[in-house]
């Protein structure tokens, strides 16, 4: 089921100096900030040769970042994402397995356009694990 690491995702307070820091000391490349309202986040790609690190900013009152920059004040490691290429058929046979998906269950549409979904970090070895359709 599981297919390739689409991203790491990492939250900061601040997008610009996070950005800054990855340019000048890593000269990452890195798009331009999106603008999630439904996600609660403004997210940046850092393009890697292999995959991507998101940078995750809160956007709104609500953000489901806040309360883990509370924790982390420097910001941190949030969550990793794999592709599926089948989100329903990956969803349910997690769930059938004893897997907790975040929500309702219904996946999403991520970042990148494709349907998301989020899974319990305590049935994932303490890590928010995502999973992200990607048609082969
Ligand atoms: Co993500």
């Amino acid at each position: 089921m599981i297919g390739r690491l689409n991203h790491v995702a990492i939250a900061v307070k601040d997008l610009e100096k996070a950005c800054a820091t990855y340019k000048a000391a890593l000269g990452a490349k890195i798009s331009a900030p999106q603008a999630l309202p439904e996600h609660g986040v403004t997210v940046v790609f850092v393009e890697l040769p292999n995959t991507k690190i998101e940078f995750l900013e809160p956007l709104g009152e609500n953000s489901p970042i806040a309360k883990f920059l509370e924790k982390n004040a420097d910001g941190g490691m949030h969550h990793i994402c794999y592709e599926v290429t089948d989100i329903i058929a990956a969803r349910d046979a997690l769930v059938k397995a004893g897997a907790r998906v975040l929500g309702d269950g219904t996946p999403k549409i991520g970042a990148h356009g494709n349907p998301v979904l989020f899974l319990h970090p305590k049935d994932f070895v303490g890590t928010l694990t995502e999973l992200e359709e990607v048609k082969a």
